[in-house]
């Protein structure tokens, strides 16, 4: 299976299960309902998912069982992705092809929204320790993603990204930037199905070894899209970065270099998996895939 089929065929797993998992749209209040399903489904990759799946299946594990687990962290990104968008943040107006939360539904919808697909995905992680009588297991993935998007991980990330807004900062920041803002959620997604099944320390290791290159090289391609992208396809606008007077990596080190980092970063994910039982072909090729991605 090629790339395109195989991110083609997760994601329409993925949005099978968040479907049966989020609550209808009529439930009342309609409306917060249909802010969740707005940027819910408003077309996102499922990277985060996809790659809780693709975890599984790099330790010889099924990966049907997990995909609640999943849905969660996708809840947790598009939450983030809602609030990123917010004029008080990074103000943008198009968000996976379509007006931002904010833009259709107000600010304050807006952020209650997000808030409600944060809670959301924790009833869904603890509901499905008490399902399948996992409690130790969903309980370590309830923390660690807690830990993920927490401040010690994403909304720390996302906190410095604004305060470094137009001033120029070191290189150490720039990585604490992009390693909480968006590395964290990366790796608590490939390491959580693997803590559902209970894989062994070095397993989790190779896996988080595996996330924290992966989120690297993810961002600095999402920073070098912002300058270099078309707009169309990624469904969100560029040059936002440079508006907001962002710290990125090519403002910081130019596109070559860059794309270098990404590349070594790129490099090493791949290295990580030697270890691993089973089939690694998924995420060799997810992490192949970000040096040539075009959204
Ligand atoms: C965008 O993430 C936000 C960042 C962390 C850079 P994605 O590029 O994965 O966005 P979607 O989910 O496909 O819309
Ligand atoms: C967003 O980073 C990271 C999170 C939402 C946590 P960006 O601000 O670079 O993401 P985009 O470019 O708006 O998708
Ligand atoms: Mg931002
Ligand atoms: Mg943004
Ligand atoms: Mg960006």
């Amino acid at each position: 299976m090629n790339l395109q089929q195989y991110l083609q065929t997760r994601a329409q797993m993925v949005n099978g299960s968040l479907e049966q998992i989020i609550p209808d749209e009529k439930q009342y209040p309609a409306v917060i309902h249909e802010a969740m399903k707005y940027s819910l489904f408003a077309g996102g990759k499922r990277l985060r998912p996809i790659l809780c799946l693709a975890g599984a299946e790099a330790i010889n594990k099924e990966i049907e069982p997990i995909l609640p687990v999943a849905c969660a962290l996708e809840m947790i990104h598009t939450y983030s992705l809602i609030h990123d968008d917010l004029p008080a943040m990074d103000d943008d107006d198009y968000r996976r092809g379509k007006l931002t939360n904010h833009k259709v539904f107000g600010e304050g919808m807006a952020v209650l929204a997000g808030d409600a697909l944060l809670t959301y995905a924790f009833e869904i992680l603890a509901d499905y320790g008490l399902k399948h009588n996992c409690y130790r297991e969903a309980l370590q993935v309830i923390k660690e993603t807690a830990a993920a998007a927490g401040t010690l991980g994403m909304i720390g990330g996302q906190v410095v990204d604004i305060i470094s807004e137009g001033k120029s900062v070191e290189k150490d920041i720039l990585e604490y930037i992009h390693s909480h803002k968006t590395g964290a959620l990366f790796s608590v997604s490939l390491r959580a199905g693997a803590l559902i099944y209970q894989a062994e320390p070095a397993q989790l290791a190779a896996l988080k070894k595996y996330a924290d290159n992966f989120g690297l090289a993810f961002q600095i391609t999402d920073d070098l899209l912002d300058v270099l992208g078309d707009a169309e396809k990624l469904g969100k606008p560029t040059g936002s970065d440079s508006k907001n007077g962002k710290n990125t990596y090519p403002a910081l080190y130019g596109i070559e270099k860059s794309r270098q980092v990404a590349e070594e970063a790129v490099e090493q994910a791949v290295s990580s998996l030697q270890i691993l039982p089973g089939n690694t072909q998924p995420l060799k090729m997810l992490a192949e895939y970000l040096l040539t991605r075009e959204y």
